[in-house]
Protein backbone atom coordinates (compact mmCIF):
# COMPACT_ATOMS: atom_id res chain seq x y z
CA UNK A 1 0.00 0.00 0.00
CA UNK A 2 1.51 3.55 -0.86
CA UNK A 3 0.49 6.11 1.49
CA UNK A 4 -0.12 9.70 0.10
CA UNK A 5 -1.12 12.16 2.73
CA UNK A 6 -5.04 10.70 3.41
CA UNK A 7 -4.60 8.19 0.53
CA UNK A 8 -4.09 5.02 0.05
CA UNK A 9 -3.19 3.57 -2.76
CA UNK A 10 -2.67 0.00 -3.82
CA UNK A 11 -1.08 -0.88 -6.74
CA UNK A 12 -1.59 -4.95 -6.38
CA UNK A 13 -5.64 -3.99 -5.70
CA UNK A 14 -5.93 -1.38 -8.35
CA UNK A 15 -7.69 0.62 -5.03
CA UNK A 16 -7.48 4.14 -3.64
CA UNK A 17 -8.92 4.73 -0.17
CA UNK A 18 -9.20 8.04 0.42
CA UNK A 19 -9.39 8.48 4.35
CA UNK A 20 -9.57 4.89 4.90
CA UNK A 21 -12.73 4.64 2.66
CA UNK A 22 -12.46 2.89 -1.27
CA UNK A 23 -13.14 5.59 -4.22
CA UNK A 24 -14.09 4.67 -7.35
CA UNK A 25 -11.33 5.50 -9.89
CA UNK A 26 -11.83 4.38 -13.62
CA UNK A 27 -9.05 1.56 -15.51
CA UNK A 28 -7.14 4.20 -17.75
CA UNK A 29 -8.05 6.55 -15.20
CA UNK A 30 -5.94 4.32 -12.70
CA UNK A 31 -3.52 3.55 -15.45
CA UNK A 32 -2.53 7.07 -15.16
CA UNK A 33 -2.41 7.49 -11.44
CA UNK A 34 0.27 4.47 -11.73
CA UNK A 35 2.23 6.68 -14.19
CA UNK A 36 2.48 9.56 -11.90
CA UNK A 37 3.25 7.69 -9.04
CA UNK A 38 6.16 6.09 -10.37
CA UNK A 39 7.38 9.14 -11.59
CA UNK A 40 8.29 10.13 -8.34
CA UNK A 41 7.36 13.81 -8.13
CA UNK A 42 8.56 14.27 -11.36
CA UNK A 43 7.13 15.98 -14.34
CA UNK A 44 4.79 13.25 -16.67
CA UNK A 45 4.77 14.42 -20.07
CA UNK A 46 1.11 13.94 -22.36
CA UNK A 47 3.00 11.77 -24.72
CA UNK A 48 4.08 9.76 -22.35
CA UNK A 49 0.98 8.85 -20.90
CA UNK A 50 -0.45 8.81 -24.02
CA UNK A 51 2.15 5.96 -25.12
CA UNK A 52 1.90 4.07 -22.01
CA UNK A 53 -2.08 4.26 -21.40
CA UNK A 54 -3.27 3.69 -25.03
CA UNK A 55 -0.46 2.20 -26.66
CA UNK A 56 -0.77 2.11 -30.48
CA UNK A 57 -3.80 3.85 -30.78
CA UNK A 58 -4.17 7.99 -31.52
CA UNK A 59 -6.96 9.20 -28.98
CA UNK A 60 -8.23 12.66 -28.92
CA UNK A 61 -6.25 15.00 -26.04
CA UNK A 62 -9.64 15.79 -24.19
CA UNK A 63 -9.72 11.92 -23.44
CA UNK A 64 -6.41 12.58 -21.37
CA UNK A 65 -8.09 15.37 -19.67
CA UNK A 66 -11.07 13.62 -18.60
CA UNK A 67 -9.18 11.18 -16.77
CA UNK A 68 -7.15 13.62 -15.05
CA UNK A 69 -10.54 15.07 -14.05
CA UNK A 70 -11.78 11.60 -12.85
CA UNK A 71 -8.45 11.51 -10.56
CA UNK A 72 -8.93 14.70 -9.06
CA UNK A 73 -12.10 14.57 -7.94
CA UNK A 74 -11.81 10.57 -6.61
CA UNK A 75 -8.65 12.49 -4.47
CA UNK A 76 -11.26 15.06 -2.94
CA UNK A 77 -9.38 17.00 -0.62
CA UNK A 78 -6.43 15.98 -1.79
CA UNK A 79 -7.16 16.71 -5.20
CA UNK A 80 -4.78 19.58 -5.50
CA UNK A 81 -2.09 17.04 -5.63
CA UNK A 82 -2.59 16.60 -9.58
CA UNK A 83 -0.47 19.38 -10.81
CA UNK A 84 -1.12 20.71 -14.30
CA UNK A 85 2.15 22.41 -16.35
CA UNK A 86 -0.09 23.28 -19.21
CA UNK A 87 1.59 22.82 -22.10
CA UNK A 88 3.81 20.04 -20.76
CA UNK A 89 2.10 17.81 -18.76
CA UNK A 90 1.49 16.86 -15.08
CA UNK A 91 2.59 15.56 -11.95
CA UNK A 92 1.87 14.31 -8.68
CA UNK A 93 2.87 15.95 -5.70
CA UNK A 94 4.23 13.40 -2.70
CA UNK A 95 5.31 15.62 -0.30
CA UNK A 96 3.36 18.09 2.24
CA UNK A 97 5.05 21.36 3.54
CA UNK A 98 5.25 21.62 7.20
CA UNK A 99 2.45 23.52 7.91
CA UNK A 100 0.29 20.64 6.49
CA UNK A 101 -1.40 23.06 3.72
CA UNK A 102 -1.10 23.89 0.34
CA UNK A 103 1.32 21.16 -1.22
CA UNK A 104 4.35 21.90 -2.30
CA UNK A 105 6.29 20.32 -5.19
CA UNK A 106 8.60 17.40 -5.42
CA UNK A 107 11.90 16.39 -4.03
CA UNK A 108 12.50 19.68 -2.91
CA UNK A 109 9.87 20.00 -0.23
CA UNK A 110 10.27 18.81 3.35
CA UNK A 111 10.52 15.08 4.02
CA UNK A 112 7.07 13.86 5.03
CA UNK A 113 7.12 10.14 6.41
CA UNK A 114 3.74 9.59 4.49
CA UNK A 115 5.06 10.64 1.59
CA UNK A 116 8.15 7.89 0.61
CA UNK A 117 9.36 7.59 -2.55
CA UNK A 118 7.44 5.76 -4.84
CA UNK A 119 9.35 2.28 -4.61
CA UNK A 120 9.22 1.91 -0.68
CA UNK A 121 7.76 -0.62 1.33
CA UNK A 122 7.57 -2.79 -1.13
CA UNK A 123 9.65 -6.08 0.24
CA UNK A 124 8.06 -9.25 1.16
CA UNK A 125 6.35 -8.87 4.32
CA UNK A 126 6.05 -11.51 7.22
CA UNK A 127 9.24 -13.26 6.64
CA UNK A 128 10.76 -15.41 9.56
CA UNK A 129 13.49 -13.56 11.94
CA UNK A 130 16.73 -13.82 10.14
CA UNK A 131 19.24 -15.91 12.59
CA UNK A 132 23.42 -15.34 12.15
CA UNK A 133 24.59 -14.66 8.74
CA UNK A 134 26.24 -11.32 10.09
CA UNK A 135 29.32 -11.77 8.15
CA UNK A 136 27.48 -12.40 5.10
CA UNK A 137 25.28 -8.86 5.46
CA UNK A 138 28.80 -7.28 5.70
CA UNK A 139 30.34 -8.82 3.32
CA UNK A 140 27.24 -8.33 0.43
CA UNK A 141 26.93 -4.45 2.23
CA UNK A 142 30.33 -3.74 1.06
CA UNK A 143 30.13 -5.50 -2.13
CA UNK A 144 27.02 -3.60 -3.00
CA UNK A 145 28.95 -0.48 -2.76
CA UNK A 146 31.60 -1.55 -4.78
CA UNK A 147 29.47 -2.74 -7.85
CA UNK A 148 26.13 -1.60 -9.37
CA UNK A 149 25.36 -5.50 -9.67
CA UNK A 150 25.57 -7.92 -7.06
CA UNK A 151 24.38 -11.50 -7.86
CA UNK A 152 24.07 -13.98 -4.93
CA UNK A 153 24.48 -17.78 -5.73
CA UNK A 154 24.34 -20.74 -4.31
CA UNK A 155 22.29 -24.00 -4.14
CA UNK A 156 18.73 -24.33 -3.80
CA UNK A 157 17.60 -23.20 -0.79
CA UNK A 158 20.84 -22.26 1.14
CA UNK A 159 19.17 -18.65 1.80
CA UNK A 160 19.80 -16.70 -1.30
CA UNK A 161 16.22 -14.64 -1.22
CA UNK A 162 16.13 -14.58 2.65
CA UNK A 163 19.56 -12.77 2.78
CA UNK A 164 18.31 -10.40 -0.49
CA UNK A 165 15.16 -9.42 1.66
CA UNK A 166 17.43 -8.49 4.51
CA UNK A 167 20.16 -6.46 2.76
CA UNK A 168 17.14 -4.46 1.02
CA UNK A 169 15.17 -3.78 4.67
CA UNK A 170 18.86 -2.65 5.90
CA UNK A 171 19.77 -0.40 2.90
CA UNK A 172 16.50 1.21 1.76
CA UNK A 173 16.98 4.50 3.58
CA UNK A 174 19.99 5.19 1.54
CA UNK A 175 18.22 5.33 -1.57
CA UNK A 176 16.19 8.01 -2.03
CA UNK A 177 13.61 5.99 -4.35
CA UNK A 178 13.45 3.01 -2.21
CA UNK A 179 13.75 -1.07 -2.92
CA UNK A 180 11.52 -3.27 -5.40
CA UNK A 181 11.58 -6.79 -4.92
CA UNK A 182 10.57 -8.78 -8.01
CA UNK A 183 9.47 -12.34 -7.89
CA UNK A 184 10.52 -14.01 -10.27
CA UNK A 185 10.86 -17.78 -8.96
CA UNK A 186 7.37 -19.08 -10.79
CA UNK A 187 8.21 -17.90 -14.11
CA UNK A 188 9.64 -19.50 -16.88
CA UNK A 189 9.48 -16.65 -20.18
CA UNK A 190 10.11 -14.17 -21.07
CA UNK A 191 7.07 -12.41 -21.31
CA UNK A 192 5.86 -12.63 -17.62
CA UNK A 193 8.83 -12.05 -16.68
CA UNK A 194 8.44 -8.17 -17.81
CA UNK A 195 4.75 -8.30 -16.70
CA UNK A 196 6.73 -9.26 -12.70
CA UNK A 197 9.00 -6.78 -13.49
CA UNK A 198 6.16 -4.35 -14.31
CA UNK A 199 3.95 -5.25 -11.48
CA UNK A 200 6.80 -4.74 -9.41
CA UNK A 201 7.59 -1.49 -10.26
CA UNK A 202 4.09 -0.42 -10.74
CA UNK A 203 4.42 0.45 -14.35
CA UNK A 204 2.81 -0.68 -17.69
CA UNK A 205 5.16 -2.05 -20.14
CA UNK A 206 4.62 -2.28 -23.59
CA UNK A 207 5.11 -5.74 -25.07
CA UNK A 208 8.81 -6.48 -27.29
CA UNK A 209 12.00 -4.74 -27.43
CA UNK A 210 10.68 -1.49 -26.29
CA UNK A 211 10.08 -2.94 -22.94
CA UNK A 212 13.60 -2.30 -22.08
CA UNK A 213 13.58 1.16 -23.43
CA UNK A 214 11.05 2.18 -21.57
CA UNK A 215 12.21 0.49 -18.14
CA UNK A 216 15.57 2.68 -18.85
CA UNK A 217 13.62 5.81 -19.30
CA UNK A 218 11.98 5.21 -16.33
CA UNK A 219 14.53 4.49 -13.68
CA UNK A 220 16.89 6.99 -15.60
CA UNK A 221 19.07 9.62 -12.69
CA UNK A 222 16.95 7.36 -10.13
CA UNK A 223 18.09 5.94 -6.65
CA UNK A 224 16.82 2.55 -5.82
CA UNK A 225 17.96 -0.53 -5.57
CA UNK A 226 16.22 -3.41 -7.39
CA UNK A 227 15.89 -6.93 -6.18
CA UNK A 228 15.40 -9.34 -8.84
CA UNK A 229 14.70 -12.68 -7.01
CA UNK A 230 15.14 -16.25 -8.33
CA UNK A 231 16.42 -15.67 -11.79
CA UNK A 232 17.78 -18.64 -12.68
CA UNK A 233 14.82 -19.80 -15.13
CA UNK A 234 14.92 -16.09 -16.95
CA UNK A 235 18.64 -15.57 -16.95
CA UNK A 236 18.44 -13.39 -20.02
CA UNK A 237 14.80 -11.18 -19.41
CA UNK A 238 17.05 -10.61 -15.85
CA UNK A 239 20.31 -9.88 -17.43
CA UNK A 240 18.55 -7.59 -20.16
CA UNK A 241 17.05 -5.97 -17.32
CA UNK A 242 19.48 -5.28 -15.49
CA UNK A 243 21.89 -3.83 -18.00
CA UNK A 244 19.33 -1.64 -18.79
CA UNK A 245 18.91 -0.47 -14.91
CA UNK A 246 22.60 -0.07 -14.25
CA UNK A 247 23.15 1.98 -17.15
CA UNK A 248 20.66 3.95 -16.29
CA UNK A 249 22.46 6.19 -13.94
CA UNK A 250 25.29 5.72 -11.10
CA UNK A 251 22.40 5.62 -8.51
CA UNK A 252 20.81 2.12 -9.23
CA UNK A 253 21.93 -0.50 -7.70
CA UNK A 254 20.87 -4.03 -9.17
CA UNK A 255 20.71 -6.98 -6.01
CA UNK A 256 20.12 -10.67 -8.04
CA UNK A 257 19.42 -13.99 -6.42
CA UNK A 258 20.08 -17.07 -8.94
CA UNK A 259 21.21 -20.36 -9.12
CA UNK A 260 23.91 -19.02 -11.50
CA UNK A 261 25.64 -15.71 -12.58
CA UNK A 262 23.57 -13.57 -14.80
CA UNK A 263 26.98 -13.11 -16.55
CA UNK A 264 26.34 -9.35 -17.04
CA UNK A 265 28.58 -6.55 -17.63
CA UNK A 266 30.31 -5.37 -13.93
CA UNK A 267 28.54 -8.25 -11.93
CA UNK A 268 30.04 -9.48 -8.95
CA UNK A 269 28.65 -12.89 -7.35
CA UNK A 270 28.93 -13.64 -3.31
CA UNK A 271 28.78 -17.55 -2.80
CA UNK A 272 26.50 -17.51 -0.09
CA UNK A 273 28.03 -20.33 2.10
CA UNK A 274 26.00 -22.57 4.70
CA UNK A 275 25.11 -21.95 7.61
CA UNK A 276 28.53 -22.38 10.23
CA UNK A 277 28.87 -25.41 11.41
CA UNK A 278 30.27 -26.73 14.99
CA UNK A 279 34.02 -26.45 14.32
CA UNK A 280 34.84 -29.19 17.32
CA UNK A 281 32.38 -31.51 19.47
CA UNK A 282 33.14 -29.13 22.82
CA UNK A 283 29.37 -29.14 23.54
CA UNK A 284 29.65 -24.94 24.15
CA UNK A 285 30.51 -24.81 20.30
CA UNK A 286 28.26 -27.01 19.07
CA UNK A 287 25.38 -25.15 20.86
CA UNK A 288 26.77 -21.60 19.78
CA UNK A 289 27.31 -22.62 15.92
CA UNK A 290 24.97 -20.73 13.40
CA UNK A 291 23.87 -24.27 11.89
CA UNK A 292 22.51 -25.29 15.28
CA UNK A 293 21.21 -22.43 16.86
CA UNK A 294 19.02 -22.18 13.50
CA UNK A 295 17.85 -25.67 14.23
CA UNK A 296 16.81 -25.71 17.15
CA UNK A 297 15.06 -21.98 16.36
CA UNK A 298 12.91 -23.63 13.53
CA UNK A 299 11.97 -26.49 15.89
CA UNK A 300 11.10 -24.12 18.95
CA UNK A 301 9.08 -22.14 16.10
CA UNK A 302 6.74 -25.49 15.85
CA UNK A 303 6.20 -25.04 19.45
CA UNK A 304 8.21 -28.08 20.26
CA UNK A 305 9.42 -28.15 23.87
CA UNK A 306 13.26 -29.19 22.33
CA UNK A 307 15.46 -30.80 24.73
CA UNK A 308 18.78 -29.32 25.53
CA UNK A 309 20.36 -32.13 27.17
CA UNK A 310 23.73 -32.46 26.24
CA UNK A 311 23.30 -36.00 24.03
CA UNK A 312 19.99 -34.12 22.30
CA UNK A 313 22.60 -31.10 21.23
CA UNK A 314 25.08 -33.33 19.60
CA UNK A 315 22.78 -34.84 17.87
CA UNK A 316 21.86 -31.63 16.45
CA UNK A 317 25.48 -31.54 15.41
CA UNK A 318 25.33 -34.16 13.54
CA UNK A 319 22.31 -33.48 11.61
CA UNK A 320 23.19 -30.54 10.91
CA UNK A 321 27.10 -31.67 9.38
CA UNK A 322 25.38 -34.40 7.26
CA UNK A 323 22.81 -31.95 5.89
CA UNK A 324 25.06 -29.82 5.31
CA UNK A 325 24.02 -26.85 7.30
CA UNK A 326 21.65 -25.90 4.24
CA UNK A 327 18.74 -23.52 5.91
CA UNK A 328 15.96 -25.46 4.17
CA UNK A 329 17.06 -28.86 4.99
CA UNK A 330 17.51 -27.90 8.24
CA UNK A 331 13.91 -26.18 8.45
CA UNK A 332 12.23 -29.38 6.88
CA UNK A 333 14.48 -31.81 9.42
CA UNK A 334 13.39 -29.63 12.27
CA UNK A 335 9.85 -30.52 11.46
CA UNK A 336 10.45 -34.13 11.01
CA UNK A 337 12.23 -34.09 14.43
CA UNK A 338 9.16 -31.91 16.36
CA UNK A 339 7.42 -35.88 15.49
CA UNK A 340 10.55 -38.52 15.23
CA UNK A 341 12.48 -36.99 17.84
CA UNK A 342 15.86 -35.87 17.23
CA UNK A 343 17.44 -39.31 17.74
CA UNK A 344 14.60 -40.90 15.62
CA UNK A 345 15.40 -37.89 12.64
CA UNK A 346 19.03 -38.75 12.81
CA UNK A 347 19.18 -42.35 12.68
CA UNK A 348 17.00 -42.22 9.49
CA UNK A 349 18.59 -39.48 7.81
CA UNK A 350 20.20 -42.17 5.26
CA UNK A 351 16.83 -41.81 3.27
CA UNK A 352 17.05 -37.73 3.52
CA UNK A 353 14.78 -37.99 0.85
CA UNK A 354 12.08 -39.80 1.86
CA UNK A 355 12.53 -38.22 5.38
CA UNK A 356 12.59 -34.83 4.80
CA UNK A 357 9.20 -33.70 3.41
CA UNK A 358 6.45 -31.94 4.53
CA UNK A 359 7.37 -28.21 4.24
CA UNK A 360 5.43 -25.41 4.97
CA UNK A 361 2.41 -24.72 3.93
CA UNK A 362 2.68 -21.21 2.91
CA UNK A 363 6.23 -22.46 1.08
CA UNK A 364 6.48 -23.08 -2.94
CA UNK A 365 6.23 -26.26 -4.27
CA UNK A 366 10.15 -26.84 -4.43
CA UNK A 367 10.54 -25.78 -0.74
CA UNK A 368 8.09 -28.53 0.07
CA UNK A 369 10.50 -31.36 0.18
CA UNK A 370 14.49 -31.48 0.16
CA UNK A 371 13.94 -33.80 -3.68
CA UNK A 372 11.97 -31.21 -4.76
CA UNK A 373 14.90 -28.25 -4.03
CA UNK A 374 16.99 -30.50 -6.02
CA UNK A 375 14.93 -31.36 -8.57
CA UNK A 376 14.54 -27.65 -9.08
CA UNK A 377 18.15 -27.42 -9.98
CA UNK A 378 18.39 -30.72 -11.94
CA UNK A 379 15.91 -29.80 -14.81
CA UNK A 380 18.12 -26.71 -15.53
CA UNK A 381 20.53 -28.88 -16.66
CA UNK A 382 21.49 -30.40 -20.16
CA UNK A 383 21.53 -34.08 -20.57
CA UNK A 384 25.64 -34.27 -20.16
CA UNK A 385 25.65 -32.12 -17.34
CA UNK A 386 22.85 -34.40 -15.90
CA UNK A 387 24.52 -37.68 -16.89
CA UNK A 388 28.26 -36.25 -15.00
CA UNK A 389 26.74 -35.37 -12.10
CA UNK A 390 24.92 -38.95 -11.30
CA UNK A 391 28.31 -40.49 -12.37
CA UNK A 392 30.15 -38.09 -10.17
CA UNK A 393 28.10 -39.17 -7.24
CA UNK A 394 30.35 -42.41 -7.00
CA UNK A 395 33.13 -40.45 -5.66
CA UNK A 396 33.24 -40.42 -1.85
CA UNK A 397 35.46 -37.68 -1.11
CA UNK A 398 37.23 -34.90 -3.28
CA UNK A 399 38.37 -35.96 -7.16
CA UNK A 400 40.91 -34.42 -9.41
CA UNK A 401 39.27 -33.15 -13.21
CA UNK A 402 41.29 -36.06 -14.11
CA UNK A 403 39.59 -38.77 -12.47
CA UNK A 404 36.49 -37.33 -13.22
CA UNK A 405 37.30 -37.49 -16.96
CA UNK A 406 38.46 -41.02 -16.69
CA UNK A 407 35.19 -42.09 -14.92
CA UNK A 408 32.65 -40.54 -17.47
CA UNK A 409 34.08 -41.47 -20.33
CA UNK A 410 32.39 -45.07 -18.81
CA UNK A 411 29.18 -43.08 -19.76
CA UNK A 412 30.25 -42.26 -23.28
CA UNK A 413 31.37 -38.32 -22.37
CA UNK A 414 34.10 -36.96 -24.16
CA UNK A 415 36.82 -34.84 -22.55
CA UNK A 416 35.69 -32.00 -23.85
CA UNK A 417 32.36 -32.46 -22.74
CA UNK A 418 33.42 -33.14 -19.41
CA UNK A 419 35.35 -29.89 -19.28
CA UNK A 420 31.92 -28.16 -20.06
CA UNK A 421 29.60 -30.15 -17.53
CA UNK A 422 32.29 -29.53 -14.75
CA UNK A 423 32.45 -26.14 -15.31
CA UNK A 424 28.24 -25.72 -15.45
CA UNK A 425 27.96 -27.63 -12.46
CA UNK A 426 30.24 -25.43 -10.18
CA UNK A 427 28.77 -22.66 -11.49
CA UNK A 428 25.40 -23.82 -10.37
CA UNK A 429 27.20 -24.86 -6.80
CA UNK A 430 26.57 -28.36 -7.46
CA UNK A 431 30.29 -28.88 -7.56
CA UNK A 432 32.72 -26.79 -5.19
CA UNK A 433 36.39 -26.41 -5.93
CA UNK A 434 38.71 -27.28 -3.44
CA UNK A 435 42.13 -25.34 -4.57
CA UNK A 436 44.84 -27.56 -3.77
CA UNK A 437 48.33 -26.20 -5.51
CA UNK A 438 48.12 -25.60 -9.05
CA UNK A 439 45.22 -28.65 -9.29
CA UNK A 440 41.48 -27.89 -8.19
CA UNK A 441 40.18 -31.06 -6.32
CA UNK A 442 35.97 -30.91 -6.47
CA UNK A 443 33.30 -32.39 -4.50
CA UNK A 444 29.95 -33.00 -3.70
CA UNK A 445 27.84 -31.42 -1.07
CA UNK A 446 26.56 -34.96 0.54
CA UNK A 447 22.77 -34.07 -0.13
CA UNK A 448 23.77 -33.35 -3.92
CA UNK A 449 25.52 -36.24 -4.02
CA UNK A 450 22.87 -38.53 -2.57
CA UNK A 451 20.68 -37.12 -4.93
CA UNK A 452 23.11 -37.65 -7.62
CA UNK A 453 23.26 -41.75 -6.57
CA UNK A 454 19.77 -41.44 -6.07
CA UNK A 455 19.28 -40.36 -9.85
CA UNK A 456 21.92 -43.17 -11.12
CA UNK A 457 19.88 -45.76 -9.91
CA UNK A 458 16.93 -44.31 -11.23
CA UNK A 459 18.61 -44.15 -14.53
CA UNK A 460 19.74 -48.01 -14.29
CA UNK A 461 23.27 -46.53 -14.74
CA UNK A 462 24.26 -47.91 -11.36
CA UNK A 463 25.97 -51.20 -12.02
CA UNK A 464 28.20 -49.47 -14.90
CA UNK A 465 29.12 -46.65 -13.31
CA UNK A 466 30.41 -48.60 -10.26
CA UNK A 467 32.35 -51.07 -11.77
CA UNK A 468 34.02 -48.34 -14.25
CA UNK A 469 34.91 -46.50 -10.96
CA UNK A 470 36.12 -49.92 -8.89
CA UNK A 471 38.57 -50.00 -11.87
CA UNK A 472 39.69 -46.65 -11.80
CA UNK A 473 40.74 -46.59 -7.55
CA UNK A 474 42.34 -50.55 -8.33
CA UNK A 475 44.65 -48.72 -10.51
N1 LIG B 1 19.53 -16.99 8.14
C1 LIG B 1 18.25 -17.38 8.10
N2 LIG B 1 17.42 -17.12 9.13
C2 LIG B 1 16.14 -17.51 9.10
N3 LIG B 1 15.58 -18.20 8.09
C3 LIG B 1 16.35 -18.49 7.03
C4 LIG B 1 17.72 -18.09 6.97
N4 LIG B 1 18.23 -18.51 5.80
C5 LIG B 1 17.24 -19.14 5.16
N5 LIG B 1 16.11 -19.14 5.89
C6 LIG B 1 14.85 -19.79 5.53
O1 LIG B 1 15.20 -20.99 4.83
C7 LIG B 1 14.37 -21.20 3.71
C8 LIG B 1 15.20 -21.23 2.42
O2 LIG B 1 15.80 -19.95 2.24
P1 LIG B 1 15.69 -19.13 0.87
O3 LIG B 1 14.33 -19.20 0.31
O4 LIG B 1 16.26 -17.80 1.12
O5 LIG B 1 16.67 -20.01 -0.03
P2 LIG B 1 17.13 -19.75 -1.53
O6 LIG B 1 18.61 -19.94 -1.56
O7 LIG B 1 16.60 -18.46 -2.02
O8 LIG B 1 16.43 -20.97 -2.26
P3 LIG B 1 16.01 -21.11 -3.81
O9 LIG B 1 17.28 -21.21 -4.61
O10 LIG B 1 15.22 -22.36 -3.87
O11 LIG B 1 15.21 -19.90 -4.15
C9 LIG B 1 13.34 -20.08 3.74
O12 LIG B 1 12.23 -20.53 4.47
C10 LIG B 1 14.05 -18.98 4.53
O13 LIG B 1 13.15 -18.10 5.16
MG1 LIG C 1 15.27 -17.95 -3.56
Amino acid sequence: MIKIGSLDISLEHRQVLLDGQPVRLGSRAFDILVLLIAADGKLVSRDEIMRHVWPNTVVEENNLQVHIHAIRRAFGAERERIRTEPGRGYRLILVANRQNHPIQGGREGAVNPDALPVAHQRLPAGVPSLIGRDDALTEIARLLCDSQCLTLIGVGGIGKTRLAIEVAHRVQGDFSDGVVFVPFASIDDSQSAFDAFARATGTRLSPGSEALAQVGREWSGREALIVLDNCEQVLDVAAAITEVLINAGSGMRVLATSLEAMRVRDEITYTVPPLALPTDDEITVVWHSEAVQFFVACARALGANFPSDEHSIRLVGEVCRRLDGIPLALELAAMRASVLGIGGLAANLDDRFGVLTGGRRSAPPRHQTLKATLDWSYRLLDDVERKVLRWLGMFVSSFTLETACLLVEGAGVSRTQAFEAISGLVSRSLLSVDPEGPRHRYRMLETTRAYALQQLDDSGERATAASTHAVLVED
